[in-house]
């Protein structure tokens, strides 16, 4: 969580600072600082509130010359989003900006407090100033002051440090929180939490490994691993596309994302099909060897999709699969055996109660195969085997076609692995794969849907509450839909399986209540149907999905007549995500970036 940004070097060091923060700002935007030594003086500002803010104070600060700058946009965690919490946080003439926990700050700063040290914020950053501070009293050299400082740490972090006593140059640490640093030919240094800051200014980049530390200087990349050992900086090409990150004209990333599902579904399919087969060059066969069951491990949005998974991968690879939250899963001492595949899902790549599940598996001497939309990532880069999304960076916080495309590498995955268990018919298997293909198609959004939508959507701003319900895989996509409700528009939504409301929630049906109902025509639809009808029988208000016509909803929303009840899951993915969107634009919340939430979380 949070963003974090770095620079050395002649430019405009309060742009780059703040520009860099901005592609940052969907992980985090209760409050954004900066502090720039400049002709060994610090300046240092700091906003609550989004980045706007931020560059409204420091309109007036120039930076034409060399300056070595950091900066931060904060998700609270310890303590509460005002100016005094926000980073960077200073201690007698350092600086430190930092993400994750530092899960011992409690009796650092208890010890640092004895010592007659003052502390201005309720955060467990601090403490890292303020004990470098001691250590480098105590120190004749910065560079040992900062390595003892980082050896005293527990927990995640991402750290950079700036400091008086060495004006050129920028420390940092990494352990269980992202960060790259990027070089390039005018001998500047960009640091960030994530690459794209970093696109259009650097070429090459190293990405830090946990337990990485050292300094960094217009001359020099140092880099130390855990054990305290010099290492060479590995860089890489960074790819240099942006375009993506924009909005195109639409009002919101969310809702661009939504109309893009169409290309990133395509680019995921590409080069993956053949005619009866599946093509994952990525893969080994030898990953699936012994492997008797499937555990999938994940969060949020990415936990419905491995949901949508169990089903494929039972009903197709006939492969008995399980499902855990990794919040979850972390912490009650599971049952880990080797002849389970171990699949984490996480478009970040970087959430880190999913990334911990990821090394108790590896730990625990499980294959494992992470399902991530980003290169390189923390998962990608743990992981025995990655398959990649291909989304596209997403920048919306209510995660759309991140969820599109891993639903369709987890359709992709079930045909590729009944094939390698023979549990399906060759012909079968070319059936699904001429279907997949024809999804991006169900995913294309038409004029009359959206508008449609936009129009019923001024019938739902109000109520106590939304139930979206679906059975088998419509279930899944039944909580995704309540999630996204939830998200942006901040009504009260569950979601249910159809069959189980008669077990307790359909006490609250009323007037005021409103059933949103998914029913597909090819997957239980008249079981489906009597659920619904139950409630439609105690007043609830609904609002039927489904391309057959249902007379006993109040409103309906019609998709295409389709061949098989996975393009009608699509279709009815793209309804749940605008209804959303729609209701959340007339209650005139922040779309991209609702309250209290972050688009990659890495602290637990
Ligand atoms: C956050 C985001 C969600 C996302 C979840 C898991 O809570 O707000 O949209 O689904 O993290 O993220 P991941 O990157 O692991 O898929």
């Amino acid at each position: 969580m949070c963003g974090i940004v770095g620079y050395i070097g002649q430019k405009n060091t309060k742009e780059i600072l703040l520009e860099g923060l901005k592609e940052l700002e969907y992980r985090g935007y209760d409050s954004a600082g900066i502090a720039v030594l400049q002709d060994g003086d610090f300046t240092n500002y700091k906003a609550v509130g989004k980045l706007v803010n931020l560059e409204e104070k420091t309109k007036d600060f120039v930076t034409e010359s060399f300056a070595v700058g950091i900066g931060h946009t904060r998700w609270a965690t310890h303590g509460k989003p005002t100016e005094l919490n926000a980073h960077p946080h200073l201690g007698e003439s350092s600086y430190v900006v930092h993400n994750g926990i530092i899960e011992n700050y409690a009796s650092l700063k208890k010890e640092l407090t004895q010592k007659g040290v003052t502390f201005l914020s309720q955060t467990d950053t601090e403490v890292i100033v303020h004990q470098f501070e001691k250590n480098l009293k105590n120190s004749p050299d910065t560079f040992e002051a900062f390595s003892k400082t980082i050896k005293e740490l527990q927990g995640a972090y991402a750290i950079l440090l700036v400091t008086k006593s060495e004006p050129d140059t920028i420390y940092f640490a990494k352990h269980g929180s992202p960060m790259l640093v990027g070089v390039n030919k005018e001998n500047e240094k960009y640091f960030a939490s994530s690459d794209t800051p970093l696109i259009g200014h650097c070429q090459k980049v190293n990405y830090f490994e946990d337990g990485d530390y050292g300094y960094v200087t217009p001359d020099e990349t140092a880099i130390f691993s855990k054990n305290g050992t010099k290492k060479e900086p590995h860089f890489c090409e960074l790819s240099q596309n942006k375009l993506s990150a924009q909005k195109n004209g639409f009002r919101f990333f969310m809702e661009k994302e939504i109309y893009e599902q169409r290309e990133v579904i395509a680019d995921t399919l590409m080069g993956r099909l053949s005619e009866d087969a599946i093509l994952f060059d990525e893969l080994e066969s030898s990953l699936f060897e012994g492997i008797k069951e499937i555990k999938l491990c994940a969060c949020g949005t990415s936990y419905h999709s491995a949901l949508c998974a169990s089903y494929l991968f039972e009903r197709y690879s006939k492969i008995k699969t399980s499902v855990e939250i990794a919040s979850e899963f972390r912490y009650r001492k599971p049952i880990m055996t080797k002849d389970t595949l171990f699949i984490v899902i996480s478009q970040s790549g970087e959430t880190a109660d999913t990334l911990e599940t990821l090394k108790m598996a590896k730990e625990a001497g499980l294959k494992t195969l992470v399902i991530c939309n980003v290169d390189n990532s923390s998962m990608v880069r743990l992981a025995e085997a990655s398959i990649l999304t291909r989304a596209g960076i997403e920048k919306g916080v209510a995660s759309t076609k991140a969820f599109a495309t891993q639903v369709v590498v987890f359709w992709m995955l079930s045909l590729y692995l009944a094939k390698l268990t023979n549990a399906l018919e060759k012909s079968e298997i070319a059936k699904q794969i001429a279907l997949l293909r024809e999804v991006p198609a169900s995913c294309a959004v038409t004029d009359n849907m959206h508008e449609r939508i936009k129009r019923l959507s001024k019938r739902y701003l109000h109520g106590h509450g939304f139930f979206f319900i679906g059975r088998d895989i419509f279930f899944p996509l039944a909580l995704e839909g309540a999630l996204k409700l939830k998200e942006i528009s901040y009504l009260h939504a569950e979601g249910y399986p159809s069959g189980e409301m008669k077990h307790g929630p359909i006490a609250l049906a009323d007037p005021e209540l409103f059933t949103i109902a998914l029913l597909p025509q090819h997957l239980l639809y008249e079981k489906s149907k009597s659920n619904v009808e139950e409630l439609s029988a105690r007043d609830s208000t609904i609002c039927a999905i489904s391309p057959l016509e249902f007379d006993k909803a109040d409103d309906f929303i019609p998709i295409s007549t389709c061949r098989d009840y996975m393009l009608e899951f699509f279709e009815m993915m793209v309804v749940v995500q605008l209804l959303s969107l729609e209701i959340s634009v007339r209650l005139g919340n922040d779309v991209d970036m609702p309250r209290n939430l972050a688009k990659s979380v890495t602290v637990e």
